[in-house]
C-alpha cells in the first residue's frame, strides 16, 4: 500500500473510539455503492448493544473461554482508525479450535488493499499467536466485493442459507466460508 498504515490489537483504552468507528462504519450498510453487509434495516443503522458489549466483555477474557472476543484496527499517519478485524469465539463448547471473523475498511480507504493485508495480518496472528486452526465467517450472499477478497485470500465457501433475512422487503441468502490456518 502506498499510504503509511499500521495494523495493530486494539488497546483497550481505545475501544470507545474504536465503537464509535464502527457506528460510523455501519452508516455505510447498503448506501450508494456498498451493498448490504450487515443483517440490518436501513432504519436502524447503528451499532446494536449486544456487539458494543461483546467487544467490551471478549477483551477481557482468555482464548480459552466462551465469549472471548479480539479485534485488530489499522491506523493512518494520524493514528485515527481507518479499518478492522475481529475474530470471537464460536460460543459453543468443543469448537475452540475455530474462530468467527469480522472486518471493514473505511470508505475512504477502500480498493488500496487494505482488506487484504487486515486478513493477512489476522491469519498470521492465528498462527503465530494462537492455536485456532480454522477461521469462519458469514456473508451476504450478494455482497461481491467481500466475497471476492475472502476468495482471493484463500476462503472457501461451505454452506448458503436461501431466504436467511428478509430485510426492508427483499430476501436475502447468507453464505458461510472457512480458511484453515496453514
Ligand atoms: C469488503 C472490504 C472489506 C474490502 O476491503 P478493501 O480494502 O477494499 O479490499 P482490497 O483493496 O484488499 O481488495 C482485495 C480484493 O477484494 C476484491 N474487491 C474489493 N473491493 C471490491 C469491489 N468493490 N468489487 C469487487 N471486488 C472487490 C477484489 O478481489 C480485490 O482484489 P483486486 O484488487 O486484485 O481486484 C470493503 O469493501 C468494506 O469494508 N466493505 C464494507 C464492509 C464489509 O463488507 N465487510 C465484510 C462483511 S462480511
Amino acid at each position: 500500500m502506498a499510504r503509511d498504515i499500521k495494523i495493530k490489537p486494539l488497546a483497550s483504552e481505545r475501544i470507545d473510539e474504536f465503537l464509535a468507528y464502527l457506528n460510523d462504519h455501519i452508516s455505510d450498510n447498503g448506501k450508494e455503492n456498498t451493498p448490504l453487509f450487515l443483517p440490518i434495516s436501513s432504519d436502524d443503522l447503528s451499532l446494536p448493544t449486544a456487539v458494543a458489549d461483546s467487544f467490551r466483555k471478549g477483551q477481557s477474557l482468555s482464548l480459552n473461554e466462551l465469549g472471548w472476543r479480539r479485534a485488530f484496527i489499522a491506523v493512518n499517519e494520524k493514528d485515527e482508525i481507518i479499518g478492522h478485524i475481529d475474530l470471537k469465539s464460536l460460543n459453543q463448547n468443543y469448537t475452540g479450535h475455530r474462530a468467527l471473523m469480522g472486518m471493514g475498511v473505511d470508505r475512504d480507504y477502500r480498493k488500496e488493499g487494505l482488506g487484504s493485508l487486515l486478513i493477512e495480518w489476522m491469519l498470521d496472528w492465528s498462527k503465530n499467536e494462537t492455536s485456532i486452526e480454522r477461521i469462519d465467517l458469514w456473508v451476504l450472499s450478494q455482497n461481491n466485493p467481500a466475497i471476492c477478497l475472502y476468495h482471493k485470500l484463500g476462503f472457501k465457501k461451505v454452506g448458503e442459507v436461501e431466504d436467511m433475512f428478509r430485510i426492508d422487503g427483499d430476501s436475502h441468502n447468507y453464505s458461510m466460508m472457512t480458511a484453515k490456518i496453514t
